[in-house]
């Protein structure tokens, strides 16, 4: 467990990087294996700690998000944007509150984690404490209880442990993290498809569930090699446990040819990931096939691929630099931090200035 919340009044400010994952997805919620980077797009959650209530202002958002400290279920909390706030509070319990902004330089709900990113900037700025793991878990649970949608680590983990220059190999289930350094001849371009991901959230938990039942017949998934699959006799389960199965093997070949320097490799599991997640996981849409058709077949363009949960959202290229002219060149990252922090208490008659 972390250190409880500072309970220190003052002005603070806390980002939180979204990021993207190269390869390996819907493989974190049966403890497999992914490679996120934190990007240099982010959320920012600033403000003066104090009172019991958690007021925030974006200029994204109509409405504000006020929580008070004693929140219950954060799930009804409103507007909608709030249940990221409530959550946090709810899974944080701190002993102060926050006015303050919050701003971001994400795109909102393309898959890049601007939920998770806010989560954590806010966890953050409430006074968290701890190791990245430990924050990425809470933030994780406040996911699920603001948004009902059962997911993984990865997102949380990715901004709570970015580092500069590198990828992250993930073992979800050991939660191992070994960076994996980007090599320099290379770009990560994200293309929003700019459909959204309406179905993200019922698809998942059916998904997930599929997983599940997957692994009642043959053990698990992260366990199997492949080929393990075909123990199993739904054709629809088989598919499912086809894709994570082949995805833990993916995401190993792609980092040894990342640290090798071999973009071919590379690219084709990023290609042969697409096609997995399209034809065995179903969460791709005609409109990412499309793209990711489009940009791969660009001189430059390594591999491209769905990234995320799928149903909508952002595809994700990896190209020599100058190769795609579109989209967004996002660097791998630092993970989250306080940018300013408040003063810690000072004895009476000191300097501090916003010591209870
Ligand atoms: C969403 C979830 C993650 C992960 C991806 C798919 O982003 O939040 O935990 O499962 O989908 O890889």
């Amino acid at each position: 467990m972390g250190a409880p919340p500072s309970d220190t009044e003052g002005t603070v400010a806390a980002f939180a990087p979204g990021r993207v994952n190269l390869i390996g997805d819907h493989t974190d919620h049966t403890g497999g294996l992914v490679l996120p980077m934190a990007i240099d797009l982010g959320t920012t959650v600033a403000g003066q700690r104090g009172g019991d209530r958690v007021v925030l202002r974006s200029a994204e958002e109509a409405e504000p998000a006020v929580v008070s400290l004693d929140i219950g279920e954060p799930a009804g909390a409103e507007p909608p944007w709030a249940r990221y706030v409530a959550g946090v509070v709810a899974e944080l319990r701190p002993p102060v509150g926050l006015t303050g902004t919050v701003a971001t330089t994400l795109p909102v709900g393309s898959g890049l984690s601007s939920s998770a990113a806010l989560e954590v900037a806010v966890a953050l700025a409430l006074g968290a404490e701890g190791p990245p793991l430990v924050l990425a878990e809470l933030c994780q649970r406040a996911e699920q209880r603001a948004s009902g949608v059962p997911c993984g680590i990865m997102d949380q983990l990715a901004s709570t442990a970015g580092i500069d220059g590198h990828a992250l190999l993930i073992d979800c289930h050991a939660r191992i993290i070994e960076p994996v350094p980007l090599p320099d001849d290379v770009e990560v371009v994200v293309v929003d498809s700019g459909e959204a991901r309406a179905l993200a959230g019922s698809a998942y938990a059916e998904r997930r569930t599929e997983c599940e039942a997957a692994e009642a017949i043959i053990g698990p998934l992260r366990c199997c090699r492949p080929g393990d699959e075909r123990g199993i006799a739904d054709i629809s389960l088989r598919r499912r446990a086809r894709h994570v199965i082949g995805e833990n093997a993916r995401v190993r070949s792609f980092a040894a040819a990342l640290a090798a320097g071999d973009m071919t490799t590379a690219g084709a599991a990023m290609a042969a990931s697409h096609g997995s997640l399209r034809d065995d996981f179903a969460v791709s849409t005609p409109t990412l096939d499309a793209l990711v058709e489009r940009l791969s077949a660009r001189p430059g363009v390594h591999g491209a691929r769905l990234t995320g949960a799928g149903f909508g959202g952002c595809v994700v290229a990896l190209a020599s630099p100058g190769a795609l002219t579109e989209g967004w060149r996002v660097r791998p990252s630092p993970g989250a931090r306080l940018v300013a922090s408040p003063a810690p208490s000072a004895p009476s008659g000191g300097a501090g200035t916003g010591a209870r």
